[in-house]
């Protein structure tokens, strides 16, 4: 068949909001494990849509790795950005992380796009995604195409939306 295109991707987020999950969980059934751990520092994982190849950098969100992000962001062709909806405490946080990321000289002026996924959408205390959107101040992102979906990374709902979304912007 026709090779697909490649595509390289940085998933970035606080720890604990559900980055390895989702990408597990975007490989093929016989690919993905079981049993997810936190990330250290990064790993480089690989699922394909069906015209893109994705090659995704996905970065460890704890404290003392978040310093490792920057680095690959001349890489990163998109990224995909993820926030669990449950941690109203750390929304703020992962605002803080999202200003730095836009404001950095190796994203600032390269209309990259950004899909975020407003995760843990399953658990009962979770903002919707409209709410993370506001909190995040969503609306300020003029020079980047962007897109927020709700997911539920343990179950795959919302994903395949989010990463036809992607696809779209990258075709
Ligand atoms: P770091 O690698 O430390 O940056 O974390 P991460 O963002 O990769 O998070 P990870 O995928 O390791 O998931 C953290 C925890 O959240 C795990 O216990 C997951 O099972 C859980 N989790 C992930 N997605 C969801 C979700 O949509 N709903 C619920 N309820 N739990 C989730
Ligand atoms: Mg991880």
């Amino acid at each position: 068949g026709l090779k697909k295109k490649e595509v390289h991707v940085l998933c970035l987020g606080l720890d604990n909001s559900g980055k390895t999950t989702i990408i597990n969980k975007l490989k093929p059934a016989n690919a993905q494990t079981q049993d997810i751990v936190p990330t250290i520092g990064f790993s480089i994982e690989k699922f394909k849509t069906s015209s893109l190849s994705f090659t995704v950098f996905d970065m460890s969100g704890q404290g003392r790795y978040r310093n490792l992000w920057e680095h690959y962001y001349k890489e990163g062709q998109a990224v995909i950005f993820v926030i669990d909806s449950s941690d109203k405490l750390r929304m703020v946080v992962a605002k803080e992380e999202l200003e730095t990321l836009l404001n950095h000289a190796d994203i600032k002026h390269r209309r990259i796009p950004i899909l975020f996924f407003a995760n843990k959408m399953d658990l009962r205390d979770s903002l919707s995604s409209v709410k993370v959107s506001q909190l995040l101040c969503l609306e300020n992102i003029k020079d980047k195409p962007w897109h927020i979906c709700a997911s539920d990374g343990l179950k795959g709902e919302g994903l395949q939306e989010g990463v036809d979304w992607l696809q779209d912007q990258i075709q």
